[in-house]
């Protein structure tokens, strides 16, 4: 048996140490009061409890918030894997989010706290807030946004993000965020599936002090999009840019026009209404459009936040995602708005100026829970103790990781060096098709480093062969969640047999993550990573068919494939192998070009750290590319079963 630091006992099993929470946590947890309600006495009884009864637990759950009109029934499987959940309930997340709150003492409390990369800040009451986004949402009616469009957001870590998505919610409109580090195939083909009309970006954004030039991509990616009518300008750097006349209208304009009203109503929902798309990248082909619906989502990713990081209304919250991927959705926009805490929200680079801005940050605004990725915490690990030390952490109580598996160095010096050895680290295992938090610790749950411990309440997940027979303890398998949950999404954007194919029929009547893991003998799960072709990059999704369609879109290009490869910073580096096109020959310049040419289609984050000019690709005799064998070669690996390779 080992001590930890904080007191708290710390014992080993199987050569790893389990770290146990402190009384005083387990004590003023939420998750420990709602066990209590139910008149149980271990986290254990109650997992069983929930998992027994999901629709009680969940309908429990869904009495937190406040309906216009409450569900006939809680959950609707009868056109599965079509699930339904408060069918015949009327709501708006937006209510939720924001109405109910400036209806008490909370109107006059911050609801979101925003620090730009040059030191400029911004905060929002929940008065503020509500005022800022009726406005919005007055405008967009004014443009003709009507419930069921599809705007699509294109912005950078700017207040402006969220109450665009919130000003959509509110007039029943859904969004669509494509990530600003995003580049122009990747928007118009985002724009394109979704039909907008209207499209919300600024003339820029800031990066380690250099500009990213948003409206000059968004403008070369408009012209691939018939559908976009009116594109709406955020001024935040103030560069010069285009503005073409009748298209586009700076923000600040129309928000100072009559029409933009500070009052507004919130549109009736139903609960099974869309409240976004989010495009994420799957096996092949072209981005998924996830369709999200208000009524469930709300329910999950405001009880996830209470339980989990036992989000109390006190509490300052800075999840660090960008608002543009599903992590940034559920965790900095809306569940916390849920919850009625504070927001916190940072504009650029973790070490920019210096490798300490972040922990500045957190001293500064007094941080008490702190949500991040395992890139990240390696990332800033790299510097050294001495940056963090110099600062004041002593506000944070929880911490947290997401996005990929945490390796257990990187999680105990996140504990250790800034959590003072005495804040529990909530590995959170979830996807943005899930909506929230699927495996997870509650600060009630002994941890081990690198493990995401256990499947959350009334969460129903196993580890399994291909046949959908569980796998033995320690045996790897595919992860697989058996019954439907609130947040989950419900198809995909004009192809709902893709939603159906792709997750519900590999493995017959489970849900398939398409991640392999394997659960240990205490019941830990441990995942391991993607068995498809999506790669983690820095904890960012991206499909190799959209990396090698990308380098295909270059002239000199005639093939293309994409693997990932381990490193020791960003999880996974993405490495390219092409073949040119007759006349075209290999070298430094052309690997230049084409990195630079991946960037301006796809985004930044899509180049590849490596490319290598190759004669041939191993293919199957039907002409699909084996990248498990070029992953293996470059590994130095064994290169496994071939017999279907191509000779
Ligand atoms: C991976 C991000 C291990 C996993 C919220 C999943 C993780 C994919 C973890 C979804 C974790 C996410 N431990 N792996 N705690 N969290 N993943 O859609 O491979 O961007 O399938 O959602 O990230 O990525 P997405």
């Amino acid at each position: 048996m080992a001590e930890s630091r904080d007191g708290a006992q710390a014992q080993s099993t199987e050569n790893v140490v389990m770290y146990h929470p402190s009384k005083d946590l387990v004590e003023n947890a939420n998750v420990t009061a709602y066990m209590r309600s139910k008149g149980l006495s271990s986290y254990d009884e109650l997992y069983k409890w929930s998992t027994a009864n999901p629709e009680e637990f969940w309908a429990d759950q869904a009495n937190e918030l406040e309906w216009f009109q409450t569900w006939d029934k809680v959950l609707d499987e009868s056109n599965a894997p079509f699930f339904q959940w408060f069918v015949g309930g009327k709501t708006n997340i937006i209510h939720n989010a924001i109405d109910r709150h400036v209806k008490t003492w909370r109107r006059n409390k911050l609801a979101m706290i925003w620090e730009g990369e040059d030191g400029s800040s911004r905060t929002y009451s929940y008065h503020t807030l509500n005022r800022e986004v009726s406005k919005m949402a007055n405008v967009l009616k004014s443009m003709g946004v009507q419930k069921g469009d599809i705007v699509t957001i294109y912005l950078p870590r700017i207040p402006e993000l969220p109450i665009a998505m919130l000003a959509c919610a509110k007039v029943g409109a859904a969004h669509s965020v494509v990530y600003g580090g995003f580049s122009v195939e990747a928007l118009a083909d985002r724009m394109s599936d979704a039909q907008s009309k209207i499209l919300i970006t600024a003339d820029g954004g800031y990066m380690r002090n250099k500009v990213i030039e948003l409206k000059k991509i968004a403008d070369e990616a408009m012209a691939r999009t018939p559908t976009i009518q009116n594109c709406i300008v955020v001024k935040r750097t103030g560069h010069d840019i285009a503005m073409e006349s009748g298209r586009d209208l700076w923000f600040h304009d129309l928000m100072s026009l009559p029409i933009a009203s500070p009052i507004c109503p919130t549109e009736e929902m139903d609960a099974e209404d869309m409240l976004f798309i989010l495009y994420t990248s799957g096996t092949t082909g072209r981005p998924k459009g996830v369709v999200h619906t208000h009524g469930g989502y709300q329910v999950g990713t405001h009880t996830t936040l209470k339980f989990v990081f036992d989000l109390k209304e006190e509490d300052r919250w800075w999840c660090a995602a960008d608002p543009g991927w599903i992590t940034g959705h559920s965790y900095i926009v809306y569940s916390p708005l849920l919850v009625g805490a504070t927001s916190f929200m940072y504009e650029g680079a973790p070490n920019y100026p210096y490798p300490d801005r972040w922990w500045s940050l957190v001293a500064r605004h007094a941080i008490s829970v702190l949500y991040t990725a395992p890139t990240a915490i390696r990332g800033l690990m790299r510097f050294g103790d001495a940056w963090p030390n110099r600062h004041d952490l002593s506000s944070l109580r929880l911490l947290g990781s997401v996005g990929e598996p945490i390796n257990p160095e990187a999680w105990r010096w996140f504990r250790d060096t800034i959590g003072a050895g005495e804040c529990p680290i909530m590995d959170t295992w979830w996807q943005t098709e899930t909506g929230h938090f699927m495996i997870t610790p509650t600060p009630v749950v002994p941890l081990k480093p690198g493990s995401a411990t256990r499947p959350f309440l009334g969460i129903d997940v196993d580890i399994v062969h291909e046949d959908g027979t569980s796998c033995a303890p320690d045996e790897d398998g595919t992860l697989v969640i058996k019954r439907p949950w609130p947040g989950m999404l419900r198809t995909i954007l004009n192809d709902p047999d893709r939603y159906k194919n792709q997750y519900w029929e590999k493995i017959p009547g489970m849900y398939n993550a398409g991640d392999s893991a394997r659960r240990d003998k205490d019941g830990y799960i441990w995942v391991i990573g993607r068995l498809d072709d999506v790669i983690k990059v820095s904890g960012y999704r991206l499909g190799t068919a959209e990396v090698e369609s990308a380098l295909v879109s270059h002239s000199a290009v005639a093939e293309a494939a994409a693997i990932g490869l381990p490193h020791d910073i960003k999880g996974n580096a993405i490495h390219a192998f092409v073949i040119l096109r007759a006349g075209f020959e290999g070298s430094p310049k052309l690997e230049e070009e084409l990195r630079a040419h991946v960037g301006h289609e796809l985004g930044p984050i899509a180049r590849p750290d490596e490319i290598k000019f190759v004669g041939s690709l191993p293919k199957t005799r039907s002409g699909k590319i084996m990248r498990r064998v070029l992953k293996a070669q470059a590994l130095g690996q064994d290169v496994g079963d071939v017999s279907t390779l191509e000779s």
